[in-house]
């Protein structure tokens, strides 16, 4: 799968307990876990990511408060809110990515395919285009 996005509704276990949701690998989405990392406490205004990646696939979720992504292929661009622990958003290599619209308590979780390694990164927009090209 190259460059694209996909919205996942992830199942909720709830009882009079409360929630669970659990993501499995290869099951619930379509790569091996290989990182998990979190952002949170983002200061107001700051929009992050700003990178795509040659390899790496990742699934995003809010598990605490709300924030925005903007996806972008190199040809369309997406907006989505991640607002509930129930939501995921799929994110493909070789798309370009920003977050922004942090709420305070905003955590966001994400499973990604690769172990963090720079080289993987594309951090100058009009390179991004070249290898969305060279990729066709
Ligand atoms: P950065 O790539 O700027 O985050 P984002 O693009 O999501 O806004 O990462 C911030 C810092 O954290 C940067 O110094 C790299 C480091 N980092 C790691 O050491 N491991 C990781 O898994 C990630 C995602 C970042």
């Amino acid at each position: 799968m190259l460059g694209d996005w996909k919205q996942i509704e992830l199942a909720s276990h709830g009882d009079d307990r409360g929630s669970l949701i659990s993501v499995e690998a290869q099951r619930h989405i379509p790569f091996a876990v290989k990182r998990v990392y979190y952002i949170f406490g983002t200061k107001a205004g700051v929009r992050r990511g700003f990178h795509a990646h040659q390899n790496l696939k990742q699934l995003l979720i809010a598990a605490s408060g709300s924030c925005k992504v903007e996806v972008d292929d190199g040809n369309k661009k997406a907006n989505f809110k991640l607002s509930s622990p129930k939501q995921g958003l799929i994110i493909n290599n070789l798309v370009w990515r920003e977050m922004y619209d942090f709420s305070p308590d905003c955590v966001l979780l994400v499973l990604a395919s690769e172990w963090f390694e720079e080289a993987d990164y594309i951090r100058d927009y009009s390179q991004f285009k070249l290898a969305v090209e060279r990729s066709r």
